[in-house]
């Protein structure tokens, strides 16, 4: 997958090259990264002319450049290159000049970074090694590559081989300057409820910067990016994506010249950061992750599931279907008590769920979010047999058991607040400020580390936990740690801290399913799934908002992470009314479950509740692991389909979320994609329990159509269309809002 010949480093995946050299100044220069290319002695009808551009020299008779103005693919400062380099380091007397040239490569199987989480699994890794012998630094660029996927990934990481302190004031973990200017950003902003919305725009001329600086990798700007062309489709065209496996601040840089090139950086975010590093020390910049695909988005998406299902996810659920979950969150809030719970508990068991989860406010005194954090010892009012007497109930029902926490936190009214005030993450002058009533815990501080670790890990084992849900409600607003000599550390130190926290745990308790949560969908990040294979995707589980919350995340991450529950009809965040059915088309392809009160709900709506759950039994293999395909977008159609399909193309599910219903409108036409040609298929929508639930249809699942596969795919099924009239039959294809599911089997010779 690599090959290093006559100073050229070509970087092979399935589907792609990645090529750069070693000119004869000892300067990388980046070559090519798209549709993979055979390997040839030379590459000169791609590579830039020598002396292309403008400004100051490089080089001598022989050989010279124009930094300013030459691909890169790792810069120098000051000097020739205008352009901001992905190393800025400050020697003594702020001086900041360096120059790196090729030292030496390597050629190594597996990737694994010390401090932070690393992609894993067969993966062969190019190193290439720099140095700058007047500056005593060494800094090596990783590359590795996987046989299943074209997805690279890279990092960065410089050594003080000198006798001198040096400041490190930015450091990307990838750096690489395109040939190529014209293209669009993707990228997907949000808030709390709205998380991971798709936002497209053409890349301006100078310096766009993508980032968070939110403490976390942020609702509001998640660490995944796209370039595209602006002709790029769904299943056509050029886009190269971007991610970073840090759940920090990030930030990627897309700076475009007159030149027409682009230099696309990544890695923690430079502002407030900085790092001290003193001689022989080495610092490792995360892990960060390039895609090229020349068959437009949906094969970039299915790169990225493929990487993260295979490369980033190790828990023991990587390739298993999920449980069904109920958690009580929405039901009950913090009002619940044993006896409520095990009412829950009944009801769920009687539908077909698998797994209650309790979530906030059974511990400490904890009735309301002004308390207790950190107290992580059941509420024996609430529960008058603790955890392990509920989860051994739970239990003897047939069920399995989850429970909510939040370690990373600190309310000023807990016992843990009363003994350690100086474990809570304060500026010396001046009044934390709060969120949610809390602070956070200062995961710098390795005594705190240590004490939250073992708390958590041994209540999970204590009570025999099946799952957590691994919450984190505000972002971190100071950062500063009283013993820290360099303040701007104080974050990237809090990083390594939660790592080290969340590896623990997970360590300890390898058969537990861990799901993180961030206030929502606020730290859906790969650093993250490298530990906790699955993320709750967004409080607002509204089913308009979630088709655009899902899109926007299943660019990026397979439906198996991504954590979607059905709640009341009554949505708590957008006060929409829809029905169960409408609300399960959407969230049944993800990591699923429910989050209401089944014991509030009248004998239709359960039975529907026990139809999915049949139903979902049957699918959720297909709807959690297949492959996903994007066919229509919420942000520019009038209807959001997608099919996901299983691997041997044997079956999919076909799903058609409307806007709003319009008389007259463009027919609705299904045409799945990555189907059989030569298959036949049959065709059948999931029953209409809406219809039931107004007593007007029958629950079934019917086969409506038997189509080849070549057919299907090119001319589709137009769906029927209905409405209410004088003589017709009452119902409508497609109310507001509305959804269907179309399952699509291959039907046996
Ligand atoms: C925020 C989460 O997103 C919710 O699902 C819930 O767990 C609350 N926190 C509990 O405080």
């Amino acid at each position: 997958m690599i090959k290093v010949e006559n100073g050229y480093f070509k970087i092979d995946t399935p589907n792609t090259t990645y090529l750069f050299k070693v000119n004869p100044l000892g300067i990388l220069e980046h070559i090519y990264y798209g549709k993979k290319i055979p390997s040839s002695k030379d590459y000169s009808f791609i590579e830039e002319q020598a002396k292309y551009g403008g400004g100051t020299l490089t080089g001598d008779n022989e050989y010279a450049i124009y930094e300013d103005c030459a691909s890169l693919e790792a810069s120098s400062s000051k000097r020739g290159d205008s352009r901001e380099t992905f190393l800025n380091l400050s020697f003594d007397s702020n001086d900041r000049e360096f120059v790196l040239k090729y030292k030496a490569y390597r050629i190594s199987n597996g990737v694994n970074l010390d401090t932070l989480p690393s992609s894993h699994d067969k993966a062969q890794t190019l190193s290439v090694i720099l140095e700058d012998e007047n500056r005593g630094i060494e800094v090596t660029l990783n590359y590795s590559v996987f046989e299943d996927t074209d997805v690279i990934v890279r990092n960065s990481s410089i050594k003080n081989v000198g006798k001198s302190l040096i400041k490190i004031e930015r450091i990307m973990s990838s750096s690489f300057d395109m040939i190529d200017g014209d293209f669009t950003l993707v990228t997907l902003n949000g808030a709390w409820a709205k998380e991971r919305q798709i936002n497209e725009a053409p890349l301006a001329m100078g310096i766009t910067k993508v980032s968070s600086n939110y403490g976390f990798s942020s609702a509001q700007t998640n660490p995944f990016t796209i370039l595209k062309k602006k002709e790029t489709t769904f299943v056509g065209g050029e886009a190269y994506g971007f991610n970073l496996l840090y759940s920090g601040n990030h930030m990627t840089t897309y700076e475009r010249t007159m030149y027409h090139k682009v230099r696309v950086m990544a890695g923690i975010n430079d502002y407030s950061f900085s790092w001290t590093l003193n001689p022989n020390a080495v610092f490792e910049a995360p892990e960060a992750t390039l895609c090229y695909s020349y068959q437009g988005i949906n094969k970039l998406s299915h790169e990225y599931h493929q990487f993260v299902r295979n490369h980033i996810i190790r828990s023991e659920f990587k390739d298993k279907e999920k449980p069904i979950l109920i958690n009580n969150w929405e039901g009950t809030y913090f009002n619940f008590t044993e006896e409520s719970l095990l009412g829950i508990a009944k009801k769920a068991k009687e539908v077909g769920i698998e797994m209650l989860v309790l979530d906030d406010g059974w511990f400490g005194k904890r009735n309301s979010d002004s308390t207790s954090l950190g107290d992580w010892y059941p509420n024996l009012e609430k529960l008058p047999e603790g955890i392990k007497g509920l989860s051994e109930k739970v239990h003897s029902l047939g069920l399995k058991f989850g429970l909510w926490f939040e370690p990373e936190m600190i309310s000023p009214d807990s016992d843990l607040y009363r003994s350690h005030p100086e474990w809570a993450i304060k500026h010396k002058s001046y009044v934390p400020l709060l969120s949610r009533n809390q602070l956070v815990l200062d995961l710098t501080n390795e005594e705190v580390v240590k004490y939250i670790g073992d708390v958590v890990s041994s209540l999970i084992k204590d009570a025999k936990l099946d799952y957590v849900k691994w919450d984190c409600n505000r972002n971190i607003g100071d950062y500063y740690n009283e013993n820290l000599d360099n303040q701007e550390e104080f974050l990237h130190r809090y990083m390594l801290g939660f790592y080290k926290l969340v590896k623990h745990v997970t360590e300890e308790c390898p058969n537990v399913l861990f799901e993180s949560c961030s206030a929502g969908g606020n730290r859906a990040d790969l650093g993250l799934l490298c530990y906790m294979p699955q993320f709750w995707c967004s409080d607002n589980s509204d089913q308009v908002s979630r088709m655009m919350i899902q899109e926007g995340t299943l660019l990026c991450y397979p439906q198996c992470c991504i954590g979607a529950h059905v709640s009341s009809s009554l949505s708590h965040q957008t006060l929409r009314t829809a029905t169960y059915d409408n609300k399960f088309n959407v969230a049944c392809i993800g990591a699923f479950g429910y989050e209401l009160d089944l014991t509030k709900l009248n004998e239709r709506e359960l039975q529907a509740i026990k139809d999915q759950i049949t139903w979902f039994k049957k699918h959720r293999k297909l709807l959690q692991l297949g492959d996903f395909y994007q066919i229509k977008s919420f942000y520019t159609d009038n209807t959001q389909e997608f099919v996901i399909v299983s691997s041997d193309k044997s079956e999919a599910m076909y799903f058609v979320g409307n806007k709003v219903f319009m008389p007259y409108a463009c027919p609705t036409i299904i045409k799945p994609i990555e189907l059989n040609n030569e298959y036949v298929y049959e065709v059948s929508s999931r029953a209409q329990y809406q219809n039931a639930l107004l007593g007007k249809g029958e629950m079934c699942e019917s086969s409506e159509w038997t189509i080849l596969g070549e057919t299907f795919m090119n001319a589709g099924i137009r769906l029927p269309y209905e409405w209410l009239s004088g003589n017709g039959p009452e119902k409508r294809i497609m109310e507001d809002f509305g959804s269907r599911l179309y399952y699509i089997e291959k039907k046996e010779a």
